[in-house]
């Protein structure tokens, strides 16, 4: 498959981010006329951004990584999306939908062992890490574990927060590109327990590992608490991941407070589908504004590559 110039991988990305102090979001449209949207909001700002899904959410909303990667470069070009964009496969276990999707043209997998034990956890994901790279793929990797309010990215509700010297250790040894760390965020509505970022840890963490760091549970976390993350000084967190959000705003646009399968939501009519659109393009757009500091960055980013590429 011939991608175009503007898909990247997630560490090309995101080192990209660091250089010109700004964070990706990663946002998961979880329905494929939803991809529509949030590419929209990165061109409509200027926005790099990261396209994501997860395998719970494949399986959940009856997709396939392919039906997923050929929606994102049909839209990719129906929209003359010039923007710097990632595909990228969010919290998966299983390695066939990881082969799948890079098959299907994924830039970025994410491997979730973190429920293992540490030493199996760099077994596996260094494995991964191992074929992805052979693929020209990135790999996101995760230590600790991430809390959830819905049970959809993950299964289990406790708190483990990551380990700076284990990260260190972790990532010597896998060379993942990119580490998902537990600091206090949760996948989902904050209800009860309310966004925390412990600010200490992740500066501990990248004190001993240059790797990129990423913030799950985006959703529903104030700006103020992401814009401190991310604007750290020797460098915070330069992604984080968002799904709630957006397809709260769609089915809210829709009037309805139950989940679809993508088969239903397609077939809604036109007007409808374009009420959700606009709907999640406000929200990611919002959070490019004033949650992440990426809009009106393409050009630099650019500037940035070509500046690299030159001096090689
Ligand atoms: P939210 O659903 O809380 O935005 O979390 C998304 C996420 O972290 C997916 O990996």
């Amino acid at each position: 498959m011939n991608k175009p110039l503007n898909v990247w991988t997630l560490k090309k990305a995101l080192s990209t981010a660091e250089q010109v102090g700004c964070a990706l979001g990663s946002f998961s449209p979880r329905y494929t006329p939803m991809i529509a949207a949030v590419l929209r909001a990165g061109e409509k700002l200027q926005s790099p951004l990261i396209v994501q899904i997860s395998q719970r959410e494949l399986e959940r909303y009856h997709i396939t990584p392919s039906a997923f990667a050929e929606e994102f470069y049909r839209q990719m070009h129906e929209q003359r999306i010039s923007v710097p964009v990632v595909l990228h496969l969010d919290h998966t276990k299983k390695l066939e939908v990881i082969r799948e999707a890079i098959a299907a043209g994924f830039t970025s997998v994410m491997i979730d062992a973190s429920e293992l034990p540490l030493v199996e956890n760099i077994k596996t994901s260094k494995a991964v890490v191992d074929y992805a790279h052979e693929h020209g793929v990135s790999v996101e990797a995760e230590l600790g574990m991430i809390g959830t309010t819905d049970y959809v990215e993950t299964e289990k509700d406790e708190e483990l927060y990551t380990d700076p010297d284990e990260a260190q250790r972790f990532v010597n040894e896998t060379q993942t590109d990119a580490l998902a760390v537990s600091v206090g965020t949760a996948h989902g509505v904050y209800t009860v327990r309310q966004p925390k970022i412990d600010y200490e840890r992740l500066k501990a963490i990248r004190m001993r590992t240059p790797v990129h760091l990423v913030l799950h549970g985006g959703s529903g976390v104030p700006s103020e608490m992401m814009l401190k993350a991310i604007r750290l000084p020797n460098g915070g967190v330069s992604k984080v991941n968002v799904a709630t959000d957006l397809e709260l705003a769609l089915l809210e646009s829709l009037g309805r407070s139950e989940r679809m399968t993508d088969a239903e939501c397609k077939a809604l009519s036109a007007d409808k589908l374009e009420l959700g659109r606009a709907a999640v393009q406000s929200v990611v757009q919002d959070k490019m504004i004033n949650f992440l500091d990426s809009s009106n960055r393409a050009a630099e980013f650019f500037s940035v590559v070509n500046k690299d590429a030159a001096s090689k």
